[in-house]
C-alpha cells in the first residue's frame, strides 16, 4: 500500500507546514474530514472482495491513526509555540527595583508657615486670610499709602490688565483691613470691642527676581488691636517669637527706625545670632510699628479709643535661616532631591 506511505508523509507534511490552529483545522480536513482522502478510501472498501476488504481495512486505519497522531503532535507543538509567544510577551522582571510609595512631606515654607501659627496661636492669635487678587484700596489706599507712592508704580506691582483697581496683592498687609472691618461689625454694638489678635500668612507678589527675591514670596502679617496695645507689647511679641522660632534665647534683636505708610512710629526687625555659622552678622525679617490712625479709620476702629500694633515678616526669609538655605529660588523649583531634605 505505497500509496497509504504517500498520503501519510503528505499529511504529516501539510500539518508541520501549518503555521497556527487555523491553518491545522484546513489541514486536518484534507485528509480526514467527511470528503478527505483517507474517508474516500475507506468508503472505496465496499467495493473490495471481503478478504482484501480487511487487510485493506487495517492498512487504512493504522494509516488514519498515524495522521491523527501526526495531527494531534502538530496541535501539542503549536499550543506550546502560542505559550511560549505569550509568556515572553507579558513577562515580568521581578528583579527591578519596585516604584514604591513616597511618604511625601511638608514644603520647607509651609512648614514654617505652621511652625508661626502654631507659636501665635500660643498667645492667643488666630489665623486670618485674605485674597492674593486684591483691590487697590485694600493694598494701598486704606493702609495710608498716597497716590503718588513708589510701591504704586508698574515697576512694583502686578497690575490686572483691564481691570484698573484690581492687582496681586504687594504684601499681607491688606488682610489687617479686612479683618479690623469683620471684627468692628461683629461687635458694634458693644461698649467696648473685645481685643483683635490676627496673623495672615500667604503669598504676596511683586515685581522682582534674584537670588534673594521671587515674584512670588510668602509673608505673614500681624495685628493686635485692643484698649493698651503699645510699641513695648509689639517688641515682647517680636523677641519671644524669634527665640521660640530660632529655639534659642541666644538673639540679639533689634528694632531700627524705618518707615512705613501705615504705621507710626515704623521700625525695620533685625536681628544676629550670637553663635553658630551666622554668628554676628545682622538680618533683616520685616518690618513693624503701631498702626497709622488712618489705618484704625479705614478698618472701622476708633483711633481714640484703641490703639494697634502691626508687624510683618517674610516667611521664605525665616526658612531659609531655619535651614542654612542660601537660594530662595530652590524653594520654587520643586526639585525633590531639595524637598526631601526637610521631611522628619
Ligand atoms: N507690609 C510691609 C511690607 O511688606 C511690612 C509691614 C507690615 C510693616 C506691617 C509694618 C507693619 O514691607
Amino acid at each position: 500500500m505505497e500509496h497509504l506511505d504517500q498520503l501519510l508523509k503528505d499529511a504529516a507534511a501539510a500539518f508541520a507546514a501549518a503555521a497556527d490552529m487555523n491553518a491545522l483545522e484546513q489541514a486536518k480536513a484534507i485528509y480526514l474530514g467527511k470528503s478527505g482522502s483517507l474517508t474516500e478510501l475507506l468508503k472505496g472498501l465496499g467495493k473490495l472482495d471481503p478478504e482484501a476488504r480487511k487487510s485493506a481495512g487495517a492498512e487504512i486505519n493504522r494509516c488514519k491513526s498515524a495522521i491523527e497522531q501526526a495531527l494531534e503532535a502538530r496541535r501539542e507543538a503549536l499550543r506550546m509555540a502560542q505559550l511560549e509567544t505569550q509568556l515572553a510577551a507579558e513577562a515580568l522582571d521581578v528583579t527591578l527595583p519596585g516604584r514604591g510609595m513616597g511618604r511625601g512631606g511638608l514644603h520647607p515654607v509651609v512648614r514654617t508657615q505652621e511652625r508661626f501659627e502654631t507659636l501665635f496661636r500660643s498667645i492667643g492669635f488666630e489665623v486670618a486670610d485674605g485674597p492674593e487678587i486684591e483691590e487697590d484700596w485694600f493694598n494701598f489706599t486704606a493702609l495710608n499709602t498716597p497716590d503718588n507712592h513708589p510701591a504704586r508704580s508698574m515697576h512694583d506691582t502686578f497690575y490686572i490688565d483691564g481691570a484698573k483697581d484690581v492687582l496681586l496683592r504687594t504684601h499681607t498687609s491688606p488682610v489687617q483691613i479686612r479683618a479690623m472691618q469683620a471684627h468692628a461689625a461683629k461687635f458694634k454694638d458693644l461698649d467696648v470691642m473685645p481685643e483683635l489678635r490676627i496673623i495672615a500668612p500667604g503669598r504676596v507678589y511683586r515685581v522682582d527676581s534674584d537670588a534673594t527675591h521671587s515674584p512670588m514670596f510668602h509673608q505673614v502679617e500681624g495685628l493686635w488691636v485692643g484698649e493698651d496695645v503699645s510699641f513695648a507689647g509689639l517688641k515682647g511679641v517680636i523677641v519671644d517669637f524669634l527665640q521660640r522660632f530660632f529655639e534659642t534665647d541666644d538673639l540679639q534683636i533689634r528694632f531700627r527706625p524705618s518707615f512705613f505708610p501705615f504705621t507710626e512710629p515704623s521700625a525695620e526687625i533685625d536681628f544676629a545670632f550670637m553663635s553658630g555659622p551666622n554668628k554676628g552678622c545682622w538680618l533683616e525679617i520685616g518690618g513693624c510699628g503701631m498702626s497709622h490712625p488712618e489705618v484704625l479709620k479705614h478698618g472701622g476702629i476708633d483711633p481714640s479709643r484703641y490703639t494697634a500694633f502691626a508687624f510683618g515678616m517674610g516667611l521664605d526669609r525665616l526658612t531659609m535661616l531655619r535651614y542654612g538655605v542660601n537660594d530662595l529660588r530652590l524653594f520654587f523649583e520643586n526639585d525633590l532631591r531639595f524637598l526631601s531634605q526637610f521631611q522628619d
